[in-house]
Order: structure tokens, then C-alpha cells, then sequence
């Protein structure tokens, strides 16, 4: 496995539970335990990710303007993340913010894959896009046991 393929395989989980928070209702066990589960998904895999892959893009001058610009997006899901924990979830505005972190994670997913990756698949040698893997998937595994 290489980063790519690691940082993928967690992407297609938050989209998963993007869309599985759609389906639930009001204030319910579902949506707060699909809620809970999304939200260390997503602030474990920011944390893993600056870590194990934007640092070293900011390293080569090639890719650090496309480094900062998706730190800051993430920096956008996180405020949305705090807007939604401090909005009461059977409230209609509930769901407003989330179909916005939904659409927001969905455009930041969407330019990972398609435009970052292209970049940093340019800057990074083989064996670094190994390492980078092994260690994001031990970051992932700290930050989420940390959130849980
Ligand atoms: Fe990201
Ligand atoms: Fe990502």
C-alpha cells in the first residue's frame, strides 16, 4: 500500500458515513452514534494526514501552495464540525450545516484525489510514498484510539 491507496481507502469511509447520516432523522441514537463516528473519522484523519503527508509536501516548493490551501480547508471542516456540535440536532439548521460539512468534505475529498495527489505523486519517491503509508495508518490509529 502506498499513501495514496491508505488515504483513499479512509476517504471512501467518511463518504460512506456522509451518506449513512443522511438516511437517519431528528435527535436519535442513530444519527449521534453516526455523528460520533464520523467526527473522529474526520478530525483523525485531518491530524494523520497534515502529519504523514501535507508536512512533506511543504517540504518542495512544487506543492506547497496546494499543501496550505488544503490545511486551510480543513481548518473550514473543523469550524463547521464546532457549528454543528453547538446546534441543536432535531433543529432544521441541524441538518442545513451538515448538508454544507457534507458538501464542503466532498469537494475537499474529491481535490485530494484528483489534483493533490497528482502533484504530490510528482514530488514524492516510491519508497517515501511506503513510509508515508505505514506511518499514516499508525497516526490514524493513534489520533482515533486518542478521540474515542
Ligand atoms: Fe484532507
Ligand atoms: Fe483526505
Amino acid at each position: 500500500m502506498n499513501i495514496f491507496e491508505e488515504i483513499r481507502e479512509d476517504h471512501k469511509t467518511q463518504r460512506s458515513l456522509l451518506n449513512t447520516l443522511l438516511r437517519t432523522e431528528g435527535d436519535s441514537n442513530d444519527r449521534r452514534s453516526v455523528w460520533e463516528k464520523l467526527k473522529v473519522e474526520l478530525m483523525a484523519h485531518e491530524m494523520a494526514e497534515e502529519k504523514n503527508f501535507y508536512n512533506p509536501m511543504i517540504e518542495h516548493d512544487k506543492s506547497q501552495e496546494h499543501a496550505r490551501h488544503s490545511i486551510a480547508e480543513h481548518h473550514e471542516i473543523d469550524e463547521m464540525i464546532k457549528k454543528l456540535d453547538d446546534t441543536e440536532m432535531s433543529s432544521s439548521a441541524w441538518l442545513t450545516h451538515f448538508k454544507s460539512l457534507r458538501e464542503l468534505v466532498f469537494h475537499h475529498l474529491e481535490e485530494e484525489e484528483h489534483e493533490i495527489f497528482k502533484v504530490a505523486g510528482q514530488v514524492l519517491n516510491e519508497t517515501e510514498k511506503e513510509r508515508l503509508a505505514k506511518d499514516y495508518r499508525a497516526s490514524m490509529k493513534r489520533q482515533a484510539e486518542k478521540l474515542n
